[in-house]
């Protein structure tokens, strides 16, 4: 196969607004510039919309929404469908863009890519099996009869940490109910939620279904489209604060709302626990993506006779792995995706220092280019360290101790965050009273993974509301319309 010089694949990247079916650039002729974090080199300029560019993109979504709700299940299914194959077959390139915009290596990017790639499998298949249900009223003198229908156009804010698999995990579901929506990528990685939109162009997408609007304003460009009243629903994936805002904003028209927000993820090891299997999950729970995810561990509470052989093993992993540029061989880990994420990383590692945590390992950003933090353990963490309560988002491992259960529970519950947990215990008992146990959505029980296309990905408290993947997914852009009826 040919193999083409970055530069020239990301020359091939579209940097216009996708309005209505057509490339466009902002009307103002503005640009935003797009870097590539392992260099702070200005990678491309994508369009930066407006205001008015937005409320273009809304209307086209508005206009689009009867046809595409009428248009039958398994014409959405195939395009669906296509859409998948199409990423699948370009995999290469969709990964080498994504990692010169978001820093993770390759490898990552395209486990990201398949991962983003099977919501749209899925729900192709769930997309022809919406069904309501008919019965008889329980005393008999009327039916129940209830018809699912699309909530209507969707405005979805896409965050840069996964930047395909955000965005497929809201269109995919939008557009097997029949909605049709505007999207808002991260300002930092707009590029592979464009390129997904000439994707969906060439599968056949009417126009208008689908319109993806770049911008580094993001607040002053969607309020106006949220307060707007025609878009139905809003779908975001981000930090608490700002869900809070958006949700305020959403409220004054009753949008529905899915808010995919921060986490502070305990990653709970027992001293019954196989500790190689839990090293083996703490790797994937902490360094996947850079540390940089909601779901991943913030705090590893380990019962007290098994944490320091626990946090030497941990930082023994952790200190092997190689900080590089994502797209050079053999690099495991990528850079942080801007200067001030890196300067908050760091200074909660140095916080958790000067209140008398030690560091196994890393602890010290390299000079140079590109902003890379080295994966990083402390053990002795105090709990009134700012690491205890904060997202890290970053690849720092801080290792707290507990005595026993209650202790256990009682400490992965101090958080006003509630979005995933992860238990390693070989107990079974203890695994069922402990997950019973935690304020969470989510628990990964011996796994350090849980993310599926399949499954409802979503949390409680302070971690948002609403699910996103499976069939509660679609429910998510599904209105249930009851008609009562006299026989
Ligand atoms: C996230 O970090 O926002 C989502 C991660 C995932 O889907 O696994």
């Amino acid at each position: 196969m040919e193999t083409r010089s970055e530069s020239d694949l990301i020359r091939e990247v579209p940097t216009d607004l996708f309005v209505g079916g057509t490339w466009q650039p902002a009307a103002s002729g503005d640009v935003l510039p797009v870097d590539d974090p392992s260099t702070g080199a200005v990678l491309a300029e994508v369009a930066d919309a407006s205001p008015a560019d937005g409320m273009r993109a809304l209307d086209a979504a508005v206009d689009a929404q009867p046809a595409w709700a009428a248009t039958p299940p398994r014409e959405r299914a195939e395009i669906l469908r296509r859409a998948f194959d199409l990423i699948m077959e370009r995999i290469d390139d969709l990964a080498l863009v994504l990692t010169l915009e978001m820093g993770k290596p390759l490898a990552e990017s395209r486990a990201e890519i398949s991962y983003g790639a099977e919501f749209l499998r899925w729900y192709s298949e769930e997309a022809v099996r919406i069904n309501g249900r008919y019965t008889i009223a329980p005393a008999g003198g009327g039916r129940i009869l209830t018809m699912k229908e699309p909530v209507g156009p969707c405005l979805f804010i896409t965050p840069w940490n996964f930047p395909l698999a955000m965005g497929t995990r809201k269109v995919g579901p939008a557009l097997a109910a029949g909605c049709t929506m505007v999207v808002k990528p991260a300002r930092q990685t707009p590029l592979s939620m464009l390129l997904f939109a000439r994707i969906l162009e060439e599968c056949g997408l009417p126009p208008g279904v689908c319109n993806v609007i770049t911008t580094r304003d993001s607040g002053g460009v969607m309020e106006p489209l949220i307060r707007d009243g025609r878009a139905r629903k809003l779908s975001f994936t981000g930090s608490t604060p700002v869900g809070r805002r958006l949700a305020e904003q959403a409220a004054a028209q009753m949008l529905r709302v899915s808010m995919e927000l921060g986490g502070n993820a305990p990653f709970v090891v027992f001293a019954d626990a196989d500790i190689e299997a839990a090293v083996d999950g703490a790797m994937i729970a902490k360094m996947r993506n850079m540390g940089e995810s909601c779901v991943a561990a913030n705090r590893f509470l380990v019962q007290e006779p098994v944490a320091a052989d626990f946090a030497d093993r941990l930082a023994a992993r952790m200190g092997d792995l190689t900080v590089g540029r994502g797209t050079d061989d053999g690099v495991d880990v990528g850079p942080l995706i801007d200067a001030p994420a890196r300067e908050f990383v760091h200074d909660l590692v140095t916080d958790a220092g000067t209140r008398g945590a030690r560091v196994l390992t890393g602890g010290q950003p390299p000079a140079g280019a590109g902003w890379f933090y080295p994966p990083t353990v402390l053990c002795d963490v105090t709990r009134d360290a700012r690491i205890v309560d904060e997202e890290i988002f970053g690849p720092v491992a801080p290792v707290i101790t507990f005595e026993d259960e209650a202790d256990a529970v009682s400490q992965a519950n101090a958080t006003p965050f509630g979005l995933i947990a992860y238990i390693y215990t070989r107990d079974i008992g203890r695994a069922l009273r402990v997950t019973e146990r935690l304020d969470v959505g989510m628990v990964g029980l011996n796994r350090g993974i849980v993310s599926n296309p399949a499954a409802p990905f979503g949390g409680v408290k302070q971690s948002g509301l609403g699910k996103e993947g499976g069939p509660e997914g679609l429910e998510e852009y599904l209105t249930t319309k009851y008609v009562g009826i006299d026989v």
